[in-house]
């Protein structure tokens, strides 16, 4: 039977185990010291994130429960594809069924063997380092930068070796990476550069969508994410023989010639018709989505930026960032820890989340990066957390919120 990791935060040594965190405070609620017209809200807690089901989810969903087409055919799928992968700017979509098997279908049409090398950002969310593993192939890590918190592509060239066959840069929290040197890069060394770009739907590098900047991208339509389908996942490209290939991949690679006749190792990553009908409802409001993400962005930024010790989150010149989430940094000028000031909204009913616990520092890939280390991520890791960030949020929570923020800090400072 498969036997868990025990590594424990311990053996990553004293000063690494300072900065992995925790539970997640316990949520509650209080109206002490909240004025009568906020109320409402100190009734509730605010949840870090929630999907905004307002437009025409319902009235597709119906329509594939009365006509009976409910699986993984049906007229949703190439229109959710064929809509999502045009506000990408990319000529192809494949529907599949989350964000990690997105990632992993790209890399599997790729034929990877054990002995190549993929390179992918410490500083990111599991399932981008589980689907090279996935393929056999090994992952090389980098670090971040600390002006957008992406993967470092000044260390890029340093990393590559000649065994190395992709790249993996990930839109860190809905803000591009400076994808020119990648593609640079990718283009001298003959390298596949892979987007993941799960958190980063509508997001822009020097005007062009992620999602159409590397060879392919991997989406997620997580219930978390800018749009969702509950569960699901999408490659955009404009290659149309990955797209073809990764297509059939997600078919268990059924062949053309004959039923049951199997030329790859396929898969079954197919997405439902249901899901797609409520993907192509929320692609529908993709552009409404960003922009009320920017302008929540830009409210709590207005609020939050003179509180000493908060850094607010990047946006480079080049950069139209989605603020998937909206991150902070805590610094020490603040008067409390990161955990502290979480701790203090959690009791004012605001959720929020840490940021990742970088790849190196995983229970799972103890032996495989043992001794590494990556300060900028391991700095992230210590100071990041994430306020609450759904397109629906209201101007009177973000409010609250920031006054919660500027209160605990001078509860903190007193
Ligand atoms: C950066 C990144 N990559 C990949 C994924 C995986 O997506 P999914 O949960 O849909 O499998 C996520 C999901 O949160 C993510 O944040």
């Amino acid at each position: 039977m498969l036997q868990p990791s025990h590594i424990t935060p311990e053996d990553f040594g004293e000063e690494l185990a300072s900065i992995i965190p925790g539970q997640d405070p316990e949520l509650s609620v209080s109206i002490k010291r909240i004025p009568v017209s906020e109320m409402d809200l100190s009734h509730h807690i605010i949840p870090v994130c929630e999907p905004t089901l307002a437009g025409k989810e319902k009235e597709y969903v119906l329509d594939c429960l009365e006509t009976n087409w409910i699986s993984s055919a049906g007229k949703y799928i190439p229109a959710f594809e064929e809509q999502f992968a045009a506000e990408c700017h990319c000529r192809y979509g494949v529907a599949c069924a989350n964000g990690t098997v997105a990632l992993h279908l790209a890399l599997a049409a790729l034929g990877l063997e054990p002995d190549d090398e993929v390179i992918l950002p410490t500083f990111t969310m599991i399932a981008t380092i589980n689907a090279v593993v996935y393929t056999g192939a090994r992952p090389v890590l980098i670090d971040a930068e600390p002006c957008t918190w992406n993967m470092d592509v000044e260390q890029l060239a340093d990393k590559v070796s000649p065994k190395t066959k992709a790249i993996i840069p990930m839109h860190t929290y809905g803000h591009p990476v400076d994808m020119d040197p990648v593609m640079e890069l990718a283009e001298r060394r003959g390298l596949f550069v892979l987007e993941d770009a799960a958190e980063a739907h509508g997001a822009e590098y020097k005007g062009q969508r992620a999602g159409g900047l590397g060879h392919a991208a991997g989406f997620s339509f997580y219930a978390n994410k800018v749009i969702t389908t509950g569960e699901g996942g999408m490659i955009t490209t404009n290659d149309a023989k990955l797209a073809a290939l990764t297509q059939n991949l997600r078919d268990h690679a059924f062949s053309e010639e004959r039923h049951f006749w199997h030329k790859y190792l396929g898969y079954n990553y197919r997405m439902t018709n249901l899901q797609a009908a409520v993907g192509l409802a929320q692609t529908e409001k993709l552009n409404d989505f960003v922009d009320r993400r920017r302008q929540n962005a830009a409210m709590y930024t207005e609020l939050l930026k003179d509180i000493p010790g908060i850094v607010t989150p990047p946006e480079a010149g080049w950069a139209k960032s989605v603020f998937w989430m909206y991150s902070i940094l805590v610094e020490d000028e603040f008067g409390m820890t990161r955990d502290q000031l979480r701790a203090y909204l959690a009791r004012h009913g605001i959720e929020t989340r840490t940021f990742f616990i970088p790849m190196h520092l995983q229970p799972i890939y103890y032996e495989a990066f043992k001794g590494q280390r990556y300060p900028v991520a391991e700095m992230l890791c210590r100071r990041g957390f994430y306020l609450p960030s759904a397109s629906s949020l209201t101007r009177e929570q973000i409010r609250y919120i920031a006054r919660n923020v500027q209160e605990a800090h001078q509860e903190a400072t007193r």
